[in-house]
């Protein structure tokens, strides 16, 4: 989404939000209004949306649920038309359906509408003029749904592998379907990547377990959504399944300009949680792609591709992803290790700060790693980077290269069980804060700003500060840390996980999780990263109850700030919604078609109120 903004936001910070407050909250001189909601139809024959009446054939023409990374590619040439690509990470079963009705003549209808409710979308986008809302186009030529069941390609030096042969697929080179696709990036040919996070909860591992199992969180017990009684690939229990499990977890690569494409899951960049990846080009035409395991301890990893870029060739481009090396984070502070106490105070040098190294585990097609081939290295890469040393970080999230400078910024949303007896690690310089409750440890989480050695993208070591230890200076429940920047006059912030700039390159840092730790609804915020104001913390906007704000998408010169509304009214429930986000019916008997008496996952647009006299909503508005 970058360069196509100008600096045109002007706003002033609003004040942080309630947690039960069910409203978007702009600022004076905003408005907002919905692009596309859970549900909505993306083709002319799609039923609208019904959510008393149902149906997977439905959900797979509809758009998705829970919608995470986003982007909005205006078309080249034109303010008027465009895409809208966003993936569907997970599904929340206690809102979508009546519990009357999931009883066990439609438990497997249920599950296969789950299924198609993951995924992603692309949905062409049109408006009159720049700066006004966009809306989207039913039946529009580009349109897509790619669901649980879609057939991707996998490419790479895993493609193929013993380890992702089942009886459906003995070539190990064809997958249906992606899963817990969580953030993303645009690639600069402009193809979408998207990151397969907690794929390990929709799998059954086999009864006996294993070590490579165990490291990714996957058990033998049947699962919460219980898709292995409706599909028998969901469990390694089924012979002919065992490998099922290892075809997820990967980075997909989709075209959003050719819905005939097919997707593409590239091993190359090893197999995580990831959380989402994002590439820079180099100067020397190789691109690099960054991907943060989001999990407490675990990892940072970066990819150099074998071939140049060329601009201009998609086609060529879109193989970037597919050979090349494979690097994992080692991060070592420069300050004595007795001045890192746990407690987020600055060391004696005035900085949380230091160097550090990408340890090799593929290099030129050949394992880094002992013991371990570079299928092994690919498929089970957590095992590969712990036995390579890599440092355990706390969770995460976005990694995102800056577009102008190339720094490389890291979302660490938090990490509660560091320095706890019996977890993985102490505090150290680039994760310092660790407490025995949850209130000293981190909780709120961190950003580390990252400069690659001479500031090449292909650099074998880098340079590292933390750029925020986040949370609410009103109520520090440990030190925080805004790059000097004076804590009072900033806006509280928690659990950082999405990441994006704007035309002047700020930095924009949507949260997930700040209802449980500072008692805030989620929310986007600016931080300026140049200049006396370096470190400034401006909140933007605050998402509904029980949301988490994801994917935000900065288009300043076109005055606009999109957001993906994940999860609203979560905690709620069906029949006791703690949101109505964002029809806001109250009431099933007053339900009209197409809107619910539910939240609703969904793409939120926030303009100038100037541009669009008339048009959207105001705070509260109902
Ligand atoms: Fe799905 Fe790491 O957040
Ligand atoms: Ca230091
Ligand atoms: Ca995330
Ligand atoms: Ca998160």
């Amino acid at each position: 989404g970058f360069g196509q903004g100008g600096g045109k936001l002007r706003f002033t910070a609003i004040a942080p939000v309630e947690r039960t407050v069910d409203e978007v909250t702009v600022p004076a001189g905003y408005t907002w209004e919905p692009i596309i909601r859970w549900g909505d139809p993306l083709f002319r024959k799609t039923p609208d949306f019904d959510i008393e009446n149902q149906t997977a054939r439905a959900q797979a023409g509809q758009f998705g649920y829970n919608n995470d990374y986003l982007n909005i590619l205006a078309d080249k040439g034109s303010t008027r038309s465009g895409v809208l690509v966003a993936n569907h990470e997970y599904t929340n079963e206690d809102l979508m359906f009546d519990p009357a009705w999931m009883d066990d003549d439609h438990v497997d209808e249920a599950r296969r509408i789950a299924m198609a409710a993951h995924g992603l979308s692309v949905v062409e986008l049109r408006r009159k003029k720049a700066g006004t809302k966009w809306e989207y186009v039913r039946g529009g030529a580009r349109n897509r749904r790619i669901t649980a069941t879609t057939v991707f390609a996998v490419d790479g030096p895993a493609a193929g592998s013993d380890l992702l042969k089942t009886k459906d697929d003995p070539t190990g080179k064809k997958v249906l379907g992606t899963l817990n696709n969580c953030a993303g990036g645009t690639t600069p040919w402009g193809t979408v990547l998207s990151g397969e996070e907690n794929f390990n909860q929709y799998f059954q591992g086999t009864a006996t377990g294993s070590p490579e199992d165990s490291r990714y969180g996957i058990s033998a017990g049947p699962t919460e959504r219980g898709w292995e009684l409706t599909d028998p690939r969901f469990s390694a229990q089924n012979a002919g399944y065992e490998n099922e499990v290892n075809r997820f977890g990967w980075i997909i690569e989709v075209d959003p300009q050719d819905p005939s494409s097919t997707p593409v899951k590239h091993t190359a960049l090893g197999r995580f949680k990831h959380e989402g990846a994002n590439v820079r080009v180099a100067a020397d035409g190789r691109v690099v792609s960054y991907s943060g395991d989001d999990e407490r301890f675990d990892y940072v990893y970066k990819f150099i591709s074998r071939d140049k870029y060329k601009p201009g060739n998609k086609k060529h481009n879109m193989t970037l992803l597919s050979a090349g090396d494979l690097y994992v984070a080692q991060f070592s502070g420069d300050s004595p290790a007795s001045e890192i106490d746990g407690s987020g105070t600055l060391p004696a040098d005035g900085a949380f700060d230091g160097t550090g190294t990408w340890l090799p585990l593929v290099v030129d097609g050949e394992s880094k790693v002992a013991g371990m081939s570079v299928e092994e290295v690919l498929v089970y890469t957590r095992l590969a980077a712990d036995k390579a040393g890599a440092t355990k970080m706390d969770r995460p999230e976005d990694v995102e290269p800056h577009p102008t400078t190339g720094k490389l910024y890291i979302a660490l949303t938090n990490n509660t069980d560091r320095g706890k007896a019996n977890k993985k690690a102490g505090a150290d310089e680039a994760n310092p804060r660790a407490g025995t409750t949850s209130a000293t440890s981190n909780r709120d989480g961190h950003v580390i700003e990252l400069t690659e050695t001479g500031n090449d993208a292909t650099a074998l070591t880098f340079g590292w500060n933390i750029l925020l230890l986040c949370g609410d200076p009103k109520a520090p429940a440990s030190k925080l840390y805004f790059s000097g920047y004076p804590a009072e006059k900033v806006s509280p912030i928690a659990c950082p996980d999405n990441l994006a700039f704007d035309s002047k390159g700020n930095l924009w840092i949507s949260t997930d999780g700040q209802p449980g730790t500072i008692g805030y609804c989620d929310a986007l915020h600016k931080v300026t990263l140049e200049g006396p104001d370096r470190g400034r913390v401006e909140q933007f906007l605050a998402v509904p109850a029980g949301a988490e704000t994801c994917g935000p998408v900065i288009h300043d010169r076109d005055d606009s700030v999109f957001v993906a509304v994940q999860h609203p009214g979560d905690g709620g429930t069906y029949a006791e919604p703690t949101s109505l986000f964002p029809d806001y019916v109250a009431g099933r008997n007053r339900v009209r078609r197409g809107q619910a008496y539910a939240p609703r996952p969904s793409v939120v647009q926030v303009f100038s109120s100037r541009a669009n006299s008339g048009a959207g909503r105001s705070r509260g508005a109902r």
